[in-house]
């Protein structure tokens, strides 16, 4: 792939999701784009370049931002989150709950993902809160093909026996005849969770409500600072006074402008009185 080739797709990508391809992404950038090449059935990168700049629907930029973007996840990455989760996060928050009159407890997983994140969060809270207080989780991501994965929530056995086995009989169906060595979430649980296609960096986050909890993890790595500074401001809007934020270990906001009080490595908390 030549220079101006790249950089027009890196422009393009970054003007619509911000991701920011360094000089380093070429070469993953063009190994990529041969998946796109093979499903419009054109046969070189310039070729492709004149279809999506004809193509004004931005359906072809989604799948190209989606081959570009990487969906990598499993069930409870970054265990020390949930851990924290139990022990911390919902006792101090269900005590707040009743002097406050909080009906449910809200948690947003932004750039889902497959879905592992989401449910990860709904089997900690399903068993750590069954049904003593309501709860939901909403799951967004930019991706509709990775989304349709995560709303089916249907996993390879190599990936759910990982799990605890206790767990995966709680939550999981195991497959048969055509679906053998495939686990489905069941829908009980499937059921707390709302998947939407949200690009986080495109305006105002469509919910009425607060959040006691964001899980916004292992997607700010691709934003440069300023991207990564206005994000954090963002979601920090949306949470709860005393509310928290959860980002990926890799992800420190040190060096970003934002209100949030360190609470562990990866772990923010809103100030009460802001
Ligand atoms: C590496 S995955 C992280 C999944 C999960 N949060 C985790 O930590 O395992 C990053 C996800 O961010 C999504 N993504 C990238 N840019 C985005 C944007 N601007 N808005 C919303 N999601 C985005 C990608 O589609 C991808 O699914």
């Amino acid at each position: 792939m030549r220079e101006n080739e790249f950089n027009f797709i890196r422009g393009l990508v970054y003007e619509h999701s911000r991701i920011n391809l360094g000089p380093d992404k070429r070469e993953l950038v063009s190994a990529r784009l041969g998946k796109r090449l093979r499903a419009t059935k054109l046969t070189s990168v310039s070729e492709y370049l004149d279809f999506l700049k004809t193509r004004n629907d931005g359906e072809e930029l989604g799948h190209l931002i989606d081959a570009i973007s990487t969906n990598h996840t499993f069930f409870f990455r970054e265990i020390a989150h949930f851990d924290f989760l139990t022990k911390s996060v919902l006792p101090e928050m269900k005590a707040r709950a009743r002097q406050e009159n909080w009906t449910q407890f809200n948690v947003w997983s932004a750039a889902c993902s497959s879905g592992e994140e989401p449910y990860s969060i709904a089997m900690t809270l399903d068993e750590t809160l069954g049904d003593t207080w309501p709860w939901q989780i909403e799951a967004t991501d930019i991706s509709y093909r990775i989304l349709a994965k995560a709303t089916a929530g249907i996993y390879r056995e190599e990936t759910v026996k990982k799990l605890d086995p206790p767990r995966v009989r709680r939550h999981f169906q195991r497959g048969h005849g055509p679906q053998e060595g495939n686990y489905r979430v069941k829908s009980t649980l499937q059921s707390r969770i709302t998947f939407q296609q949200l690009n986080l960096l495109e305006g105002r986050p469509p919910f009425d409500h607060l959040f006691q909890l964001i899980f916004c993890r292992n997607v700010m790595i691709y934003f440069d600072r300023a991207t990564q500074e206005e994000l954090v401001n963002k979601l920090t809007q949306q949470i709860v006074p005393g509310g928290y934020l959860f980002v990926g270990h890799s992800e420190s906001l040190t060096g970003i402008r934002h209100p949030l009080q360190t609470v562990r490595p990866a772990i923010y908390q809103r100030p009460l009185n802001s």
